[in-house]
This record gives structure tokens, C-alpha cells and sequence, in this order.
């Protein structure tokens, strides 16, 4: 064995050293380099032979040849350690950032959420909630209370009607009012209910008006109600769901189902009652209709208008929302606008 064998020994291994891929690659070279039957073992083992000078050089040379090797595993080990650690991470990566939105989220349409604390008021007085159904009969919607055919009262009201049954007899509820009959029809007395929901009228949309809207009925039945109880709930609902200082007031109206009748007001939100453009100068703003239960109606769900007596009131939820966000045209609610909806 010459100085030249072990030199290109030693060049072989360094480059077989520097093309090894992954951990076992360089452990699998290491046992080949330097292991017992490595070709340095064996020429290790050969130096025996050797006369005593020549075995110190040579010893000194395999010496030199194995630091060599040893020390390129070890810098290939390292490297390859490294690149290891780093694909494991790269795999075991969760982009955080996937999941965190840069956009808002979304939340409950300004209708929705008013419906929402509305019903929270009313149930906070101790009410229930009940609903009905959009498609509904003459008889729930007109009949029972207390609108007969033809009664002109039914002009007040642009009806939709649904290709159904007999002509006119199956139409878009005009109101919430149909619930109220459903609610005594499956119940007893005492009723404490609020019944919200959609309605619809044949109504072109304007700033104060839309084809389809929401209402929110109250019904209160049960033995000595007067129009003192009528008046104090809806002067503590407007304290409850407007704040304190809006007070209400009720001024005579008309509608077939409820006698005395009467239109339900509350101080003006953009004046605060001093009278401004909005109110008309009059400090009021206009919710709803109101009135102590017809015995008609009471006659048409079979309960005794000598025993029992109630009111009921009805107004709609969208005016009451722009009204309380101070927003001048009700066709905002419908635009699907989201920088609008966005602000609420
Ligand atoms: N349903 C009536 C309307 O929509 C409002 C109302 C409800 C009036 C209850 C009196 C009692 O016009």
C-alpha cells in the first residue's frame, strides 16, 4: 500500500461522504469507512507486517487518512440532521393564519337582531312568543276578526293574494293580527303573547314603505284588562326598547277587531319631542295600531266576551328600526348593501 492509494482512499470516501442523502445513508457509510472490514481496518491490520519505520509512516498516514473521513461524516451527519429537522417541521406546519380572518364576520341582519331584543323586552314582562304561518286564510286573516265580506275595512289593506283554493280565499297576511285568533284557537285564557313575523302588502317601496315588512303583534287576554293596562305596557315597552326619556301616547283610530281603537305614537327620535321635518313639528312619531279586543273576535274563537276582556297591539318592526338608528329610508333594510349593514 503506497501514500497514493490511501490519499485516493480517503478522496473517494469524502465524496461518496458529501453525495450521501438522509441519516442511514451517512450511518450505512460510516459502518462501510470505518468499520471492522472497512478498507482502512484492513490496511490497519496490515501494518504489522511492516518493518518498524515503515510502520510508524504508514500508522501515522491511516491515522491522518481515518481523522479525515471521521470528520466528514461528522459535518455530513450534522447537515443531514439538519435538513431533516427542517422538512419534519415544514410537514408538521399549521398555517394559523388560515383560519384568522382579515374580513369581519358576518352577524344577524339589523331586522333580525331588532326582532330579536324586541322579544327579549316582551318576555321580560312575562310574554310568550308565538308565530303563524305567511300563507293564510280569509277567515284568520279578515273573517275572524271581525272584517265580513266586503266590510270597507278590507281596503286598508292591498292584499296579495295566492292562486289557491276558492278565488280569494288564500292571500299573503296583511298583518300579524291572524295569529292572535290562532293563539286563542289552541289556548285558554290568560294570554300574555307577542307573535312577530313577515307580512306582505301590494305597496310599491318607498323611503316609508315596503312590499313585504315585519310586524310584531301583542295579545293580552284575561279578566278586567282595560285601556289603562293597553296604554301603561306600551308606555313601558317604548321606555324598555328606546330608552328612558321616549314616552307614548295614543291617539283614536280605527280597526274592526279592536274598540275603542287607536294609533300608537312615540316621542320623536330625531327631536326628542320638540317637533322637527320628520314629526310633522308634532314631537310624535307613529309605531302602530292598537285597541281593545273586539267581542266579535272573542265570539269567533268561542271564548265569552262577558268574562273575558283584552287588548291587542300591532306594529312594525322596521319602522321601529329606523327609527331607532336615525336611518331616513326603509329600502336600506332590503339593499343588501354591506358597507350599510356592516354599520350595525
Ligand atoms: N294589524 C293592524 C295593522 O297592521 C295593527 C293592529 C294590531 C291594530 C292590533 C290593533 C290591534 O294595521
Amino acid at each position: 500500500m503506497t501514500a497514493p492509494d490511501v490519499r485516493r482512499l480517503v478522496t473517494d470516501a469524502l465524496d461518496r461522504i458529501a453525495r450521501a442523502e438522509g441519516p442511514a445513508a451517512v450511518r450505512s457509510l460510516e459502518a462501510e469507512l470505518l468499520g471492522r472490514r472497512s478498507q482502512l481496518a484492513t490496511l490497519r491490520s496490515g501494518l504489522g507486517a511492516l518493518a518498524p519505520e515503515a510502520r510508524k509512516e504508514a500508522g501515522r498516514e491511516l491515522n491522518a487518512a481515518r481523522a479525515r473521513v471521521e470528520e466528514a461524516l461528522a459535518t455530513r451527519r450534522a447537515e443531514v440532521d439538519e435538513a431533516e429537522r427542517r422538512s419534519r417541521l415544514e410537514a408538521e406546519r399549521l398555517d394559523l393564519t388560515e383560519v384568522v380572518p382579515t374580513r369581519r364576520r358576518g352577524h344577524l341582519h339589523l331586522v333580525t337582531q331588532a326582532r330579536d331584543r324586541l322579544e327579549d323586552v316582551f318576555v321580560g314582562m312575562g310574554y310568550t312568543v308565538a308565530e303563524g304561518p305567511e300563507a293564510e286564510s280569509d277567515w284568520y286573516n279578515f273573517e275572524a276578526l271581525n272584517f265580513p265580506a266586503d266590510h270597507p275595512a278590507r281596503a286598508m289593506y292591498d292584499t296579495l293574494y295566492l292562486e289557491l283554493g276558492a278565488p280569494e280565499s288564500t292571500l299573503l297576511r296583511t298583518h300579524t293580527s291572524p295569529v292572535q285568533v290562532r293563539v286563542m284557537e289552541a289556548t285558554q285564557p290568560p294570554i300574555y303573547s307577542v307573535m312577530p313575523g313577515r307580512c306582505y302588502r301590494q305597496d310599491t317601496a318607498d323611503a316609508s314603505h315596503l312590499p313585504n315588512f315585519h310586524q310584531i303583534e301583542g295579545l293580552v287576554v284575561d279578566r278586567h284588562i282595560t285601556l289603562g293596562d293597553l296604554a301603561g305596557t306600551l308606555d313601558a315597552f317604548t321606555e324598555a326598547y328606546f330608552g328612558p326619556g321616549f314616552r307614548s301616547r295614543l291617539r283614536p283610530s280605527y280597526f274592526p277587531f279592536t274598540e275603542p281603537s287607536a294609533e300608537f305614537d312615540i316621542t320623536c327620535v330625531f327631536c326628542k319631542g320638540d317637533g322637527c321635518r320628520t314629526c310633522g313639528r308634532t314631537g310624535w312619531l307613529e309605531l302602530g295600531g292598537c285597541g281593545m279586543v273586539h267581542p266579535n273576535v272573542f265570539r269567533a274563537v268561542g271564548y265569552d266576551p262577558e268574562t273575558w276582556s283584552g287588548f291587542a297591539f300591532g306594529f312594525g318592526i322596521d319602522r321601529m328600526v329606523i327609527m331607532r338608528h336615525g336611518i331616513d329610508d326603509l329600502r336600506e333594510l332590503v339593499s343588501n348593501d354591506v358597507r350599510f349593514l356592516r354599520q350595525f
